[in-house]
């Protein structure tokens, strides 16, 4: 698949006949300087934006088919954003965070509780649910982000530069919170232009004005995949 921003003379040729396949239990590092468009990929993978040519399909669902509410409601159900700037509500609990996408979903109160402190004991925060964000660390607020991607069981894990604004100590954690996903069978796209982050993963995917290249694996097995982008 293809995007292109604008037309005519201006045009921006963001990503170029990319075809990437992101199997279920994959762990992916997506890795380019700036402006290359690492981010347009990931806005298309988080069906935030549609490709301007190919497809793309999650789960097997092609999103182009599907009007603006179904989309969000795959978006709320199957991806999980996680954002180098944490995006956590300042003035509410980490507990209320993390219960957010469930009352989009409709979840019960009652529920919505159990899963956000389940989803908080996961990433070791389970003592904390009723601090607000000022009260942690950069690291401690981005694992609070990681529990609020996490709460609704979600396909697809999508995380664009996570460690970008945390020191190194944080950037350990949360790398190794990702380890830890990735061990319990959660599907992550990672987005980074830091070498040492990318190596975490299984895969590592270059992307270099527009065009993806595989770094390591094979990129074969096409028929195992459930989710991804074809060309
Ligand atoms: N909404 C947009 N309109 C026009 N051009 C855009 C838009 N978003 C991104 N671009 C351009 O597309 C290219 C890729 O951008 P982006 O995906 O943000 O790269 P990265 O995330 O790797 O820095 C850049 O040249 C950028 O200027
Ligand atoms: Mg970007």
């Amino acid at each position: 698949m293809s995007k292109v921003y604008g037309e005519g003379e201006t045009a921006v040729h963001a990503l170029r006949e990319v075809d990437l396949l992101v199997r279920r239990g994959e762990y992916v590092a997506v890795i380019g300087q700036s402006g290359s468009g690492k981010s347009t990929l990931l806005n298309i993978l988080g069906c935030l934006d549609a490709p301007s040519s190919g497809r793309y399909l999650l789960e097997g669902l092609d999103v182009a088919d599907l009007d603006e509410r179904q989309q969000s409601i795959l978006r709320n159900r199957q991806i999980g954003f996680i954002f180098q700037s944490f995006n956590l509500i300042p003035r509410t609990t980490a507990l209320a965070n993390v219960e957010l996408p469930l009352v989009y979903a409709g979840v019960s109160r009652r529920r919505r509780h159990e899963r956000a402190r389940a989803a908080l004991e996961l990433v070791g925060l389970g003592q904390r649910e009723d601090h607000r964000p000022n009260e942690l660390s950069g690291g401690q607020q981005q694992r609070v982000a990681v529990a609020r991607a996490l709460v609704t069981t979600p396909a697809l894990l999508l995380a664009d530069e996570p460690t970008g604004n945390l020191d190194s100590a944080s950037t350990a954690d949360v790398l190794e919170l990702f380890d830890g996903l990735h061990r319990a069978g959660r599907t992550i796209v990672l987005i980074t232009h830091d070498d040492e982050v990318a190596e975490r993963a299984d895969r590592v995917v270059v992307v270099t004005d527009g065009v993806l290249t595989e770094r390591v694996g094979d990129g074969a097995q096409r028929s195992s995949t459930r989710s991804g982008v074809a060309t």
